[in-house]
């Protein structure tokens, strides 16, 4: 009998566990540096942190932490968390193994290279922006069970608290209502259904927003794993808005979907090692390149943002991004030569005709140009108390995506198709040219900047990243690791300091407003044009400190908050 009570007790603890709610909806707050002994998570948005929290406590690791903070995120944070776009998982496990999986987006089996352009021609990047035609194959439910493999606990219960946020609602939070409010017109444009996006009047700070139709797929999922998003009843939705919105993703394109285990990128800096993505996202190839381009300098004795250590990282950055758009694409579709250009004779060869003191021109650098990206895309990190370590970079592209909500199903879909180069070769409306490395092919994945990334010392993480921004994203990854690692700023310093960018086209240096007029001044002088910008990513950080104690920051720049014990 006592046998019997045991077994029913331990069939019935993981469904009492998942209804159990361990945080207020409508009433928390951010945290944005925090101290803890066993393990932490942040990310975008301080519910998604908290889910991912609940998760840990319920018994679960880093990587069950993971995938809870992703469906909570897809929930809360609709600008950016989904489960109608891609990304990329990094992890080191406290085993010592490393892992990299690839749930990027891919373009539609009917996909053409040519697309996005009109009968002269000419490039029509709307298109690629805004609506159906503009969403790639989703990617993200196909990376969380791929993921899942390394979790402990039932994804149902995984899926728990995104359930619940999303069927008896949250209170919203201003940069949010802003958000909402901003795209509304956007969301009656594009949609061919109404979603829980647009309500009568105008969104208010803590106004509750409740995602009936999104809770009712989240449970498919729950229920019926992968086939719950990429067949039956959502995928049918899917199918049916892309025939009323004209898109071309197909059931055959989702069914056919699969997440990738890559090899990831393990290199040295200066008695480190760093874990980070390889393709298709070109960001692991850009850190590495950027690092080793200035690893032989004295960055420490010249200083935190002197002019002399910024110039040298915008130079290793503009020669970083013309190797990007000249050699980067999808490598399951085109050669690209990453052993000799991540090699240190190449890297060092790159720099000879760096001159101190005075900025290079970009015409003489490299031909090519990187595919323009716009900047809403999210990241989180976590790591739990047997140091398993986790980084996560995921989006929907620009903000909201296509804006196309799925009708009946109340997820977005990416604008991702705007990753490839609409135009290999010739100006886009931005006056920027592609490569052909990334030009559009049925089933190929677009390139990406995400730079999920985990630095390794004497076989343990110290340090997990990451960031949205587009192609900023390699910039901020790169200036993370530097702040960090030889600048010795701490870890809150490490993530707000001002941020600056050089991307090789346009040829300009952009910097954050509050970054220092002096080292502004003395770039001028050295002959490059400075201009100031909107912040630059929202980078995370949790760094493990010898010993074990855990400090995670949540940048200043947006909702982004850290949750731990
Ligand atoms: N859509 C942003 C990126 O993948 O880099």
């Amino acid at each position: 009998m006592r046998l019997l009570l045991f077994l029913l007790i331990c069939l019935a603890a993981p469904a009492m566990l998942a209804a159990q709610q361990s945080f207020d909806p409508y009433n928390y707050t951010t945290d944005k540096h925090l101290h803890a002994d066993r393990c932490a998570v942040v990310s975008a948005h301080p519910l998604a942190s908290l889910a991912g929290v609940e998760v840990l406590r319920q018994g679960g690791n880093a990587v069950d932490a993971a995938i809870a903070t992703q469906l909570a995120l897809a929930v809360v944070y609709p600008e950016a968390g989904n489960l109608g776009g891609g990304g990329f998982l990094v992890a080191r496990l406290h085993d010592g193994r490393t892992l990299a999986i690839d749930y990027r987006e891919k373009a539609p089996g009917n996909a053409q290279r040519d697309m996005y352009l009109d009968s002269n021609g000419v490039a029509q990047t709307r298109m690629s922006l805004d609506g159906h035609l503009a969403a790639g194959v989703p990617g993200t439910v196909a990376g969380l069970f791929a993921s899942h493999k390394y979790a402990r606990l039932p994804f149902a219960q995984l899926a728990a608290p995104a359930i619940r946020l999303a069927e008896k609602g949250y209170a919203i939070t201003a940069a949010e209502a802003a958000g909402l409010n901003r795209q509304r017109e956007n969301f009656l444009r594009l949609n061919t259904a109404p979603t829980a996006f647009v309500k009568t009047g105008t969104w208010k700070t803590g106004d509750t927003l409740v995602q009936t139709e999104l809770a009712h797929t989240l449970r498919l999922i729950a229920r019926r794993g992968m086939k719950g998003f990429y067949e039956g009843e959502t995928a049918d939705r899917i199918v049916a808005e892309m025939k009323r919105g004209g898109g071309i993703i197909s059931k055959k394109d989702l069914k056919s979907y699969r997440a990738k285990v890559r090899r990831p990128i393990l290199f040295n800096f200066r008695g480190y090692t760093i874990l980070t993505m390889p393709l298709p996202s070109s960001g692991g190839i850009g850190i590495q390149q950027m690092l080793g381009m200035v690893e032989t300098y004295p960055l420490e004795t010249w200083g935190f943002h002197s002019a002399k250590s910024v110039q040298l990282m915008i130079e290793a950055e503009r020669r970083a991004y013309a190797d990007r758009a000249h050699f980067l694409g999808d490598m399951d579709f085109v050669k690209v030569p990453v052993q000799t250009i991540t090699g240190t004779r190449y890297l060092q060869d790159r720099m000879q005709t760096f001159t101190p003191g005075r900025a290079s021109q970009s015409e003489n650098i490299a031909a090519g140009q990187a595919g323009r990206e716009s900047t809403e895309t999210t990241h989180l990190c976590v790591v739990d108390q047997d140091g398993n370590a986790v980084s996560v970079t995921t989006t929907l592209n620009g903000g909201y995506g296509s804006k196309v909500v799925v009708g009946g199903a109340g997820f977005l879909l990416n604008n991702e198709m705007d990753d490839f180069s609409v135009k290999p070769g010739t100006p886009n409306m931005y006056g920027l040219v592609g490569a052909e490395a990334n030009a559009i092919q049925p089933g190929k994945r677009m390139l990406s900047s995400m730079t999920p990334t985990i630095v390794i010392k004497d076989n343990q993480p110290v340090l997990i990243t990451g960031t949205p921004g587009g192609s900023t994203i390699i910039t901020s990854v790169f200036q993370t690791l530097l702040n960090a690692l030889v600048f010795g700023l701490d870890a809150v310093n490490t993530v707000n300091a001002p941020k600056f960018h050089h991307q090789w086209l346009p040829d300009i240096v952009q910097v954050e407003r509050d970054f220092p007029d002096s080292t502004q001044q003395a770039l001028r002088q050295m002959g490059y044009e400075v201009v100031t910008r909107s912040p630059i990513g929202r980078t995370e950080l949790i760094r493990i400190h010898p010993g074990g104690k855990i400090e995670a920051v949540g940048d200043k720049r947006g909702d982004d908050s850290a949750a731990g014990y």
